[in-house]
C-alpha cells in the first residue's frame, strides 16, 4: 500500500517532531512512553509538551471520571452504527464525539473496535461492527475520519483477533494466515489505507504464539512495513508485559502507569544494553507526532487548528438510532402504527430502558429517553398503557432508581477528609481523579451514604460490587461486615465481577430509607496504577412472573396493539466475559408468546446489543431490532413505531440460533483457540454449511416497497436500478455480492463486495452506483506470502440481502 505523500503541513509537524526529540534525555524519552496514570501521559515542559489524554469509548467519551457526574452524550451501540450501513452516519457520528471529547479536554478517542463477530457468543460482539471485515472496514473508515477532522485521535482497536472475551489476556488465538489476511486484518488495513488513523491498540491476546503486544511481525512488518501506518501503537490497558518485548514488538505507549514496563524500566534496558535507543526513539517520535496531530506540541500547527461546526448530540443520537432499526418481519402491514389506534406498552426495558452495553464502553449519559417516555411524548393522551410483562433483571444492577448517595471519604483516625456526589452509588476513581482533599495517602474509608426511595413495595435485595473489606447498613440494620474476595484473575474484576447479594430487605413504595455502604481501600495491588472501585447494586421486589406476565396478557387484550420490548441485561453483554447462551433472560420468552396469543397485533421490539434467540419470531405481526440504541432510543421508537421515520437498519451480522451457528467457540482449550473454521464466519459460513438462519446479513424492512430494475456492469463499476413501489418515499441499501463461478481455491460461495444507498418518492427510480474492490477477487496465498486475484468467472448479486439476491450478471475477471 502506498502511504499518503506528506503535505508542507506535515512536513512542518515532523520538523518540530524532530527538534523536539533532539533535546529529550533518555530517561525523559522513557517516561513520555508509560502511562502517568489511568488515562495520561505525563506532560514534558522543557519541550512544550502537555500531558496527552486518552478515553474510552466507541459510543461517547466519557473523559477522565467514571462517574455519572460528568456526563457524556451516548450514541447507538457500534452494532447498530453498522446497522445503518451508511459509512456518512458514521462519520457525523465522529464529529459529534470529538466534539465532546474536546469540551472533556480528550485528545485521543480509544476507539473503534473493529474486532469481528465471529462466535455469536463473544461478550463485546455489542462493542464491534459486523461479521463482515468489508463492512466493518468501511464504517470504521467514516467513524475514523469524522473524529480526526474534529481534530481528535482515535486508536483502531484491539489489534488483532480479540474477537472473545474468555481469558482474555492470555489466550492465544491460532488464526491461520489467509483467515487473519482476508477476515481479522481486513478491517484494520482498510482503515489504515482509507482514515490514515493516528493510533491503533495493541490486543491483549496473542496470536499464533506472541502476545499481540510483542507482535514484531504483525505490528512492524504488516500494519507498518506493508501499510505504511504512521501512527502510535497504544497497548491495551496493562497488556504491555515485558520492556525488551514490548519495544522490539513495536509498541509505542504502555497504559495505563504509572507501574508499566516502560519508564525507569525502560530507561534500564537501554543502559544494559538489552534495548537499542533507536527503538525508544522511534517509538518516541510517534507520540510527538500524534501530540502535534492534536495540537498539544509548542510549535506545531495541529492537523485541525479549529473546532469544527457545533453538533446537536441528541438529534444525531436519535437519528441514528432510528437509522438503524432493523425490521426483520411485518407481517400485513402491522407497523407502522394504525392513526388514533391504542397500545400496550409492556416490558421491563420499555420503562428502564438499556441505552448501552457494559464495560469500558459505558458512559454516563445526561438523560435516558426509554421507550415508555418516547410512546407517551408521541401518542395522543389514553392512547396507551403500560405493563412491566417480565422483568429480565433478576440479577442486582449497579445505577439503580431511587439512590441518592454521597461518598464521604475519612482518614485513618475516623476524620472527614473529603466528599463527592455519587450518583447510582458507583465509585471508580482512577489515579489522582479524587475528591478534593483527599489523597490516597489520607484515604482510609469510603462511605457511601444517603437515601434510597423504592418505586414498589416488597422485599428489596442490596448487594456489592468490588473487593476488600465492606460494611453494608440499611435502615439502620447492618447486614455485611466482611471481606470480599475476587473469583478471577482479571485485573479489572471489580469493575467487570458480578456485584454479590448482602441483604434483604422489606421496604415500603414511596418511603426513603437510609443506606449507607462503607468500604475500607486497599489499593489493589495487581493493577498499576491507584484505583478505588466499588459500588452499592440493587434489585426491586421481584413479583410472581406469572401474575405479571396475566397483567401483561389483559392489557395486550385491551389494546390496539401490543408493543413488547425484550431485552439482555448488563450481566449478559458485556467486556470482561462471553455469553454462556443467546436466549433472552428471565420469563420474556413465555410474556410475548403470551401476549401474541391474545393480540394479533403484537410488535416485539428487541433491545440487545448482539443476536439473541427470537424461538415466537414467526408466532408475532413484527419484530424490530433496536440494538443498544443509546440515550435518545425512545424517541426514536416512536419516531419509527409511529412511522414518522421508517426504520433504516439492515443487519450486520447474520441472526439465528445458537444450536444452529456454524462457529460458536470462544473458551479456550489449554489456553489455546484454534481458528478451525478458516475464512467461514458469518454468513460465509452459514452458506458453507447449507443452512438457513433466522435473519440473514443484510435483511431488513423499511415501509415502502422496492422493484430492482437492472443491473449493469461496467469494468469495475456495478449500477443498479431501482423503483419505490410503495406509496411512500424511503432508502433502499442496493447490496451487492460476488460469488466465484469459476474453478479456485476454496472460497466463500459469496461476499459482500459493496453497497450504496438511494433515496426515492413513490413511484421514482434511483440508481446506485457500487464500485467493485479488487480485494472481492483476491485471496491470501498462504505459499507465495502475497494476494493472489482468482481469474475466471464470478456471478455479481444485487439485492435486499445475501438471500434476497434480486438481480445478477456474470462477469469475467
Ligand atoms: C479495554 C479497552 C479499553 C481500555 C481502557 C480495556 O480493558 O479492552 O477497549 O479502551 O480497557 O478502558
Amino acid at each position: 500500500m502506498a502511504g499518503a505523500q506528506p503535505t508542507p503541513a506535515d512536513k512542518a509537524r515532523e520538523a518540530v517532531v524532530e527538534a523536539a526529540l533532539g533535546t529529550l534525555d533518555l530517561d525523559a524519552k522513557a517516561r513520555l512512553l508509560a502511562g502517568q496514570d489511568m488515562w495520561t501521559l505525563p506532560a514534558l515542559p522543557e519541550i512544550g509538551l502537555e500531558s496527552l489524554v486518552m478515553s474510552d469509548g466507541p459510543i461517547g467519551v466519557r473523559g477522565v471520571r467514571w462517574s455519572a457526574d460528568d456526563p457524556s452524550v451516548a450514541l447507538p451501540s457500534p452494532t447498530a452504527l453498522a446497522a445503518t450501513w451508511d459509512p456518512e452516519l458514521a462519520r457525523r457520528a465522529g464529529v459529534l464525539l470529538a466534539q465532546e471529547a474536546r469540551r472533556k479536554g480528550v485528545h485521543v478517542l480509544l476507539a473503534p473496535t473493529v474486532n469481528l463477530h465471529r462466535s455469536p457468543l463473544g461478550g463485546r460482539h455489542f462493542e464491534c461492527y459486523s461479521e463482515d471485515p468489508y463492512l466493518t472496514g468501511v464504517i470504521g473508515t467514516g467513524y475514523v475520519r469524522g473524529v480526526q477532522s474534529g481534530g481528535v485521535g482515535t486508536t483502531v482497536k484491539h489489534f488483532v483477533a480479540n474477537d472473545a472475551e474468555t481469558d482474555r489476556l492470555t489466550v492465544n488465538n491460532l488464526v491461520p494466515e489467509r483467515a487473519l489476511r482476508e477476515l481479522y486484518l481486513a478491517p484494520f488495513e482498510a482503515i489504515v489505507e482509507n482514515a490514515r488513523p493516528w493510533g491503533v491498540m495493541t490486543a491483549y491476546n496473542s496470536v499464533n504464539g506472541t502476545t499481540m503486544t510483542e507482535h514484531h511481525h504483525l505490528v512492524n512488518e504488516v500494519l507498518r512495513g506493508e501499510w505504511d501506518f504512521d501512527g502510535c501503537n497504544v497497548s491495551d490497558w496493562t497488556a504491555a508485559r515485558d520492556t525488551v518485548g514490548a519495544v522490539n514488538g513495536g509498541l509505542d505507549v504502555a497504559m495505563p502507569g504509572p507501574r508499566t514496563v516502560y519508564g525507569p524500566a525502560l530507561a534500564r534496558a537501554v543502559r544494559d544494553g538489552r534495548v537499542g535507543e533507536a527503538a525508544v526513539d522511534a517509538a518516541v517520535r510517534r507520540v510527538l507526532r500524534l501530540a502535534a496531530r492534536v495540537g498539544i506540541l509548542a510549535g506545531a500547527e495541529p492537523v485541525v487548528p479549529a473546532p469544527p461546526a457545533p453538533v446537536d448530540g441528541e438529534a444525531l443520537a436519535r437519528e441514528i438510532a432510528r437509522r438503524s432499526f432493523v425490521l426483520v418481519r411485518n407481517e400485513n402491514r402491522a407497523l407502522p402504527l394504525p392513526p388514533h389506534g391504542t397500545v400496550a406498552l409492556i416490558g421491563a426495558a420499555a420503562r428502564d430502558a438499556r441505552v448501552l452495553g457494559g464495560g469500558s464502553a459505558t458512559v454516563f449519559p445526561a438523560r435516558i429517553v426509554s421507550p415508555l417516555d418516547g410512546l407517551t411524548a408521541a401518542l395522543p393522551e389514553g392512547a396507551l398503557t403500560y405493563a412491566v410483562g417480565a422483568d429480565p433483571a433478576t440479577e442486582l444492577a449497579v445505577a439503580d432508581q431511587g439512590l441518592t448517595l454521597r461518598a464521604v471519604c475519612r482518614d485513618a483516625a475516623g476524620e472527614v477528609v473529603g466528599s463527592r456526589s455519587a450518583p447510582g452509588g458507583l465509585i471508580q476513581w482512577m489515579g489522582s481523579d479524587l475528591p478534593d482533599g483527599v489523597t490516597h495517602d489520607n484515604l482510609h474509608t469510603v462511605e457511601l451514604t444517603g437515601t434510597f426511595t423504592p418505586r414498589e413495595s416488597g422485599p428489596h435485595r442490596f448487594g456489592i460490587k468490588g473487593m476488600g473489606p465492606f460494611t453494608l447498613t440499611v435502615d439502620g440494620t447492618t447486614y455485611y461486615d466482611d471481606v470480599q474476595r475476587p473469583d478471577k484473575d482479571d485485573p479489572f474484576e471489580a469493575f467487570l465481577g458480578a456485584p454479590v447479594p448482602r441483604a434483604e430487605v422489606e421496604l415500603t413504595a414511596g418511603e426513603p430509607v437510609d443506606v449507607a455502604l462503607t468500604h475500607v481501600v486497599r489499593l489493589p495491588e495487581d493493577l498499576p496504577m491507584k484505583v478505588v472501585g466499588f459500588a452499592l447494586a440493587h434489585s426491586g421486589p421481584q413479583r410472581d412472573p406469572d401474575e405479571l406476565i396475566a397483567e401483561a396478557v389483559e392489557a395486550a387484550r385491551a389494546a390496539g396493539t401490543a408493543v413488547v420490548v425484550v431485552a439482555t441485561t448488563d450481566r449478559v453483554e458485556s467486556e470482561g466475559f462471553d455469553r454462556r447462551d443467546l436466549t433472552l433472560p428471565g420469563r420474556q420468552d413465555d410474556l410475548v408468546r403470551a401476549v401474541a396469543a391474545a393480540n394479533p397485533n403484537t410488535v416485539v421490539v428487541v433491545n440487545a446489543g448482539s443476536p439473541v434467540e427470537l424461538p415466537w419470531r414467526d408466532e408475532v405481526a413484527a419484530v424490530l431490532l433496536t440494538w443498544f440504541p443509546g440515550q435518545e432510543g425512545g424517541g426514536a421508537l416512536a419516531d419509527v413505531l409511529t412511522g414518522a421515520h421508517e426504520p433504516g437498519g439492515r443487519l450486520p451480522t447474520t441472526w439465528g440460533p445458537l444450536a444452529d451457528a456454524p462457529v460458536t467457540q470462544v473458551v479456550p482449550v489449554d489456553g489455546e483457540l484454534p481458528y478451525s473454521e478458516g475464512v467461514f464466519i458469518g454468513y460465509r459460513a452459514w452458506d458453507q454449511a447449507g443452512r438457513t438462519p433466522s435473519y440473514p446479513f443484510g435483511h431488513g424492512l423499511g415501509y415502502t416497497d422496492w422493484a430492482y430494475e437492472s443491473l449493469k456492469v461496467e469494468g469495475t463499476t456495478v449500477r443498479v436500478r431501482v423503483r419505490n413501489t410503495g406509496e411512500r418515499a424511503g432508502r433502499e441499501v442496493v447490496q451487492v455480492y460476488v460469488s466465484p463461478a469459476g474453478p479456485g481455491p476454496e472460497r466463500p460461495a459469496r461476499l459482500l463486495a459493496g453497497f450504496a444507498s438511494v433515496e426515492a418518492g413513490p413511484g421514482e427510480s434511483a440508481e446506485a452506483t457500487v464500485e467493485l474492490p479488487r480485494r472481492a477477487f483476491e485471496v491470501w496465498d498462504e505459499t507465495g506470502e502475497a494476494w493472489v486475484c482468482v481469474k475466471g468467472s464470478y456471478e455479481i448479486a444485487a439485492g435486499r440481502s445475501i438471500a434476497d439476491r434480486r438481480l445478477t450478471a456474470p462477469i469475467n475477471v
